[in-house]
């Protein structure tokens, strides 16, 4: 059991209902300056996923040794991230330091620098992380100058206490109060990561609440959660999904939509389901950041999350987040543009009964092509036609994805 999952659902259970329509007003910001880091939506681990509070220094340089070893860096891996449970406490100067899990975060930085892949951490702007250890509320620009110090490279910034000790105590029952000093909280880190000088993405993880994608990238956010927690299960995973229809006019160069980090290789996922999800991740234009227990990846979870055509479509430098072109029954088809003119096309099967949505017959003219197309099966790796209401098979939980080059 995650040692935050009571609290990470009480925060949620209780502002679920008040905090999920429009935005309201961005305050000033002087944080605006364009990006010049995730250009490309940020690849990379994780911690949580697979080692949740047990993660260990150990495990990082492990999972960092391993990204090398097993050509995840040369697919384009590159971020370390731990996430909760490296905290201890504040000293007198109110400096923060790490538990005994992690002895040295310096020294742990330049290991992962070493192998030339870069590091990040987590925080929150309460004055408690989600699994309850030490956060940064009022020592934001003090925990800033650290991890700047340390050679951090990307924080995860997650709302949690937050809501209960600033939010509902300063503006209780006022929500566009309590959504000010929400901003306002992510603005102030986003000032503190600047003024260290030190080029650092800022992840925010507020469970999508307030239309973040309005107002994230203008405080400089690079990446923002829109969904509460993955699960590593095929419902979950289609339900975070489903919530990124109508997202994509919100995502380019610098700025991403995050439905969560992968479960690639996580719980019981069947291939087709690992290979769905990655998919459908790559074309949502999301962060890849693998959450799996890389020491023991099994070849076949290995070649998912190396697939480079996937991956390439993922980090395509547009930036341009698919979206979903039409359903018909449960199967969904998704596209999105690709530089030199080429598009990409997904093809899910969503339905859990293999027989409900067969024969599935793709509609080219719906997707705004002409006539029969020559596709690259993104799996496969071989050259197919498609032809107009052609019936396709699709088992369930599977995905067809193609580029096409010259669409026509
Ligand atoms: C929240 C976040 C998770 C993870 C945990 C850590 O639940 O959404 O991604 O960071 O906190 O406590």
């Amino acid at each position: 059991m995650r040692i935050s999952a009571s609290l990470s659902l009480a925060v949620l259970a209780l502002a679920s209902l008040s905090f999920t329509t429009e935005a309201v007003a961005l305050p000033p910001t002087a944080a605006s300056t364009p990006s010049q880091v995730a250009l490309t939506p940020p690849m990379g681990w994780n911690s949580w996923n697979y080692f949740a509070e047990r993660v260990t220094d150990k495990d990082i340089r492990d999972s960092a040794d391993q990204i090398v070893a097993t050509g995840m860096k040369d697919a384009g891996y590159i971020y370390v991230n731990i996430d909760d449970t490296w905290e201890g406490e504040r000293d007198s100067s109110g400096v923060l330091h790490t538990n005994s899990k992690f002895p040295d975060m310096k020294a742990l930085a330049d290991y992962v620098h070493s192998k030339g892949l870069k590091i990040g951490i987590y925080s929150s702007p309460g004055p408690k992380t989600c699994g309850g250890y030490e956060a940064s509320l009022g020592h934001e620009q003090q925990d800033a100058d650290l991890y700047a110090s340390w050679g951090i490279d990307y924080l995860k910034y997650d709302l949690c206490s937050f809501i209960p000790a600033v939010m509902e105590k300063q503006a209780p029952h006022d929500r566009a109060a309590q959504m000010r000093l929400m901003i306002a909280a992510y603005d102030k880190m986003s000032k503190a990561l600047k003024a260290t000088g030190r080029p650092i993405v800022l992840s925010l993880c507020q469970y999508g609440w307030d239309s973040v994608w309005e107002w994230a990238p203008a405080l400089g956010g690079n990446l923002w959660r829109t969904t509460g927690d993955i699960e590593p299960n095929w419902d979950r995973i289609y339900d975070l999904l489903e919530q990124q229809s109508g997202l994509a006019s919100y995502a380019g160069p610098g700025h991403w939509n995050d439905p969560d980090m992968l479960e690639v290789g996580n719980g019981k996922l069947s291939l087709a389901e690992n290979r769905s999800h990655f998919s459908m991740w790559a074309m949502l234009a999301s962060p890849l950041l693998a959450g799996n227990d890389l020491p023991h990846m099994k070849p076949e979870i290995k070649s998912i999350l190396t697939n480079p055509g996937v991956i390439a479509i993922n980090q395509d430098p547009l930036g341009h987040q698919a979206r979903r072109v039409y359903s018909q029954g449960e199967v969904e088809v998704w596209s999105r543009e690709l530089k030199d003119g080429a598009i990409a096309i997904a093809i899910l099967n969503a339905g859990s009964d293999l027989y409900s949505t067969h024969p599935f017959h793709l509609s080219l003219a719906k997707l705004g092509l002409h006539g029969p197309q020559t596709a690259k099966d993104l799996w496969t790796g071989k050259s197919i036609q498609l032809k107009e209401n052609e019936p396709l098979e699709l088992p369930s939980h599977d995905i067809l994805l193609v580029k096409i080059d010259a669409p026509k």
